[in-house]
């Protein structure tokens, strides 16, 4: 990589949610070492400090994406000490696994909220706020099983799909406006974070769902963290002006084959 293109990010601002662990981290770390000045918006304040404590460009804001109070203050605290937000990554997310029949309301209503009413909050506090500084950035992370649901993520394929849509609409509405903010999203199939690993040690045979969950993928692995900050860091930098709307896929082809019967993207 050019020594330009690893300064992609000087003089921007940019707001991780879900910054403390996994993919989020991720993409902290890479907009911090590009040069943006990074806030870190999430409910797990360790993580987020610790993270915090190997730049003096990175900062933590308690973030819980779904209560709109903390959006207000987040906002207040970026416009104060940077006056502008140029990036915001919607990073923050829960997943937990159920058929139809093993899925309650409560489930339901969690990925809802996150995925759902979380990203809503996000888009519109970061447009009320970019179409006043010139514009931005928005990339929300979604998933392949907004694409293509496996059977047992019920709430986590719709949370996403309702993501998805609103990305669009965000995207069609600044595009008509004038607004100079992008909105995309990011489609990573199985990557490495905690999140996964979760859900790979609740089976029995953890080692054998993680070949089952490698397999899926032509390229025949999970993702590592930084292929998909990566993609996202380009669909957040200049380099995408031209992109909006667009569903990014980081999938290593999964969504290029048949659907195996049985089994999740
Ligand atoms: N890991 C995968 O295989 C995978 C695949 C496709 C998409 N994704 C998506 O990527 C995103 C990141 O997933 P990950 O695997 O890095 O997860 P992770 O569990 O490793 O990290 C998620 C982060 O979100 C934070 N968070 C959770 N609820 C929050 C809330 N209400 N407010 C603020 N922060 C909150 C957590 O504290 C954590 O830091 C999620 O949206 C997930 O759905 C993950």
């Amino acid at each position: 990589m050019s020594q330009s293109l690893r300064q992609r990010f000087q003089g921007k601002v940019a707001l991780v949610t879900g910054g403390a662990d996994g993919i989020g981290a991720g993409i902290v770390e890479q907009l911090a070492e590009e040069g943006a000045y990074v806030f870190i918006g999430d409910i797990n304040e360790a993580k987020s400090r610790t993270l915090c404590q190997r730049w003096d460009s990175v900062e933590y804001l308690a973030l819980d994406v779904t209560d709109e109070s903390q959006w207000q203050s987040a906002f207040a605290i970026i416009e104060a000490r940077k006056e502008k937000l140029d990036i915001l990554i919607q990073s923050a997310g829960i997943s937990r696994p159920g058929s139809i029949e093993d899925t309650n309301l409560s489930d339901w209503r969690d990925h809802m909220r996150v995925h759902g009413e979380g990203a809503f909050l996000g888009c519109q506090y970061a447009v009320a706020s970019m179409k006043h500084t010139g514009g931005g950035s928005i990339v929300n992370i979604s998933s392949v099983e907004s694409i293509r649901p496996g059977p047992l993520f019920t709430c986590y394929g719709a949370a996403k799909a309702a993501q998805d849509a609103l990305t669009k609409t965000v995207a069609l509405d600044c595009g008509e406006k004038g607004y100079n903010i992008r909105c995309n999203s990011l489609h990573p199939a199985a990557t490495y974070t905690p999140l996964l690993q979760q859900y790979l040690q609740s089976a029995d045979d953890p080692e054998g769902l993680e070949k089952i969950y490698a397999g899926m993928q032509p390229l025949n692995r999970i993702a590592t963290v930084s292929e998909v900050a990566n993609a996202c860091l380009f669909l957040a930098s200049d380099e995408a002006s031209f992109m909006t709307g667009h569903q990014m896929y980081v999938d290593g082809g999964v969504l290029a084959k048949p659907y195996p019967s049985g089994q999740g993207a």
